[in-house]
């Protein structure tokens, strides 16, 4: 199988999480749309999905799936996205598309965050896949330094304005051996809007697309 059929069987097999009658928080990404394709087989039978960006609301939409507020959602069962790197603990490395803020923010409604991913993103350590940080762009330089000092090697996204009218930094070079640590010193950074480790928001669930089938991690 190669990585779009890994893909579409994660996207697939996310649909046994989906509690009948309920909103159900969708990602971002190419695997997040193989997700949303298969929800869309059953929107007679969710009450409705929180998007985590402008491109999922689009896909989401036109398959005639409705999009609720993010704001008129207390809870939500399930968060179900991709990642571009995750550990054997399910923190993650996400951002690659740039909806990382919105991500998070969906994440933190969500009883549990059901990652799918190919099994190309399972990784020892994260930080080989560059990390993304969507910060302010006034702050671009003096947060270029901050990286530097700690080793790491951060370029702005050229022509990249996030859903938020910010601007992406990714940042490589850096060996992230603890997530939560890394997280929340970046996050408090003056200029940062949210750095793409989930550590705090990680995954419960994994279901990661491999040549002999879905296999189900749980952390
Ligand atoms: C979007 O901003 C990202 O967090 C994606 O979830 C991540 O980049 C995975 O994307 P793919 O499913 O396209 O690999």
């Amino acid at each position: 199988m190669n990585q779009d059929e890994l893909k579409a069987l994660v996207g697939r097999a996310a649909i046994e999480y989906v509690t009948p009658g309920s909103i159900v928080g969708v990602g971002t990404g190419s695997t997040a749309n193989c997700f949303i394709d298969e929800l869309a087989k059953i929107k007679d039978r969710i009450a409705g999905a929180v998007s985590s960006s402008a491109k999922s609301t689009e896909r989401l939409r036109a398959h005639g799936i409705t999009v609720l507020d993010s704001a008129s959602v207390e809870r939500l069962p399930i968060y179900v996205d991709g990642a571009d790197e995750i550990d054997h603990r399910g923190h993650m490395i996400k951002g690659g598309g740039a909806a990382l803020t919105r991500e998070k923010i969906v994440a933190d409604l969500a009883d549990r965050f059901i990652c799918i991913a190919d099994e190309s993103k399972l990784v020892d350590v994260l930080g080989k896949f560059p990390l993304p940080v969507e910060i302010i762009p006034m702050a671009a330089a003096q947060l270029i330094r901050r990286f530097a000092a700690m080793g790491g090697t951060a370029r702005l996204r050229e022509g990249v304005v996030t859903d938020n009218g910010q601007a992406i930094l990714d940042v490589t070079g850096l060996s992230i051996t603890d997530p939560l640590a890394s997280e929340a010193e970046i996050n408090q950074w003056p200029g940062v809007v949210t750095v793409g480790i989930f550590a705090r928001h990680k995954a419960q669930v994994c279901l990661l697309g491999t040549s002999a089938g879905v296999k189900t991690l749980t952390f």
